[in-house]
């Protein structure tokens, strides 16, 4: 006979798993291979830099429910924005460059903007970005968040604009690490007890060597208090257009350079 099904809700996530088998669609492997960026409903790549939202649409199922709040401190083009619409999650997100509080507000529905999104001009290392971000979840009649989302500048390599408060713009990299160490601090502040971090960060060479960015901002996230779940190794294709003839050129220098080009970025999940 046919064991009783009893009913097994997570704290923190919608999945129930009596009916664990039905979930096909959500990875539970640290290695994702994804071929390509979704570009459907409401997704599109309008941002160099931008994450695809296979990353927000698995961990927002994996460690979220329904109505939640889930905290991006580096919100970009909004696609934790857009997919927590259509998860129908809510979200706030800050981030530096005013012109792109603006682009995602423009994206989002206007509903959503008055009910269950709020997007806020700062810098999330500040004391300014916490309190801002503790006022926006009183307003959602919320003490804490429910999931807090980090997606910073991987040091300089992409430089996102002029200010200096950017992160991307720091002399160094241990400039970069004390800069993200303030945004950590202010998202583990934030976070309800019980809850879920995701950082998502990538390593760079510098001067023929290797710096190990993504191992370091984990560190740095140990060092504010969050304890590592698990480091997930996902590729990157699908975050850069094409690089055409480049990828010839890139083959070379790796030949001659001794060393291996970057085709996979971190996605590390936190709790606290
Ligand atoms: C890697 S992108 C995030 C992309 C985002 N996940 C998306 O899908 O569009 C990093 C973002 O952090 C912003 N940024 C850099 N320094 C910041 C700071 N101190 N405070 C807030 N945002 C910052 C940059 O302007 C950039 O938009």
């Amino acid at each position: 006979m046919e064991a009783k099904r009893h009913k097994r809700k997570l704290e923190y996530s919608d999945i129930d798993l009596s009916r664990w088998k039905e979930y096909e669609e959500i990875l539970t492997d640290s290695l994702w291979i994804m071929s390509s960026r979704q570009n459907t409903n409401g997704h599109v790549f309008d941002y160099h830099g931008n994450f695809i939202p296979q990353i927000a649409n698995q961990t927002f199922q994996r460690y979220t429910r329904e109505c939640d709040i889930v905290v991006d401190w580096f919100l970009g083009s909004g696609t934790s924005a857009i997919e927590a619409v259509n998860l129908s999650r809510r979200l706030i997100g800050v981030e530096l460059k005013p012109e792109m509080v603006e682009h995602v507000r423009e994206k989002l529905p206007l509903e959503s903007l008055e009910k269950n999104v709020r997007l806020i001009n700062a810098d999330s290392a500040s004391d300014k970005a916490r309190a801002d971000v503790n006022n926006a979840l009183r307003e959602m009649q919320a003490e804490k968040a429910h999931l807090a989302v980090l997606h910073p500048p991987y040091a300089d390599i992409i430089k996102f604009s002029d200010l200096d408060a950017d992160l991307s713009n720091c002399s160094s990299t241990d400039n970069f690490l004390a800069g993200f160490k303030r945004v950590a601090q202010n998202a583990f502040d934030t976070l309800e007890k019980g809850r879920f971090a995701v950082l998502v960060i990538g390593d760079k060479y510098s001067a023929g060597e290797l710096d190990p960015l993504g191992f370091k901002c984990m560190q740095v996230m140990n060092e504010v208090g969050f304890r590592t779940k698990s480091i997930i190794v996902k590729n990157i294709e699908g975050n850069e257009k094409g690089k055409g003839k480049d990828s010839n050129l890139w083959r070379y220098r790796a030949l001659s350079g001794g060393f291996y080009i970057f085709k996979h970025e971190y996605v590390m999940i936190f709790f606290k």
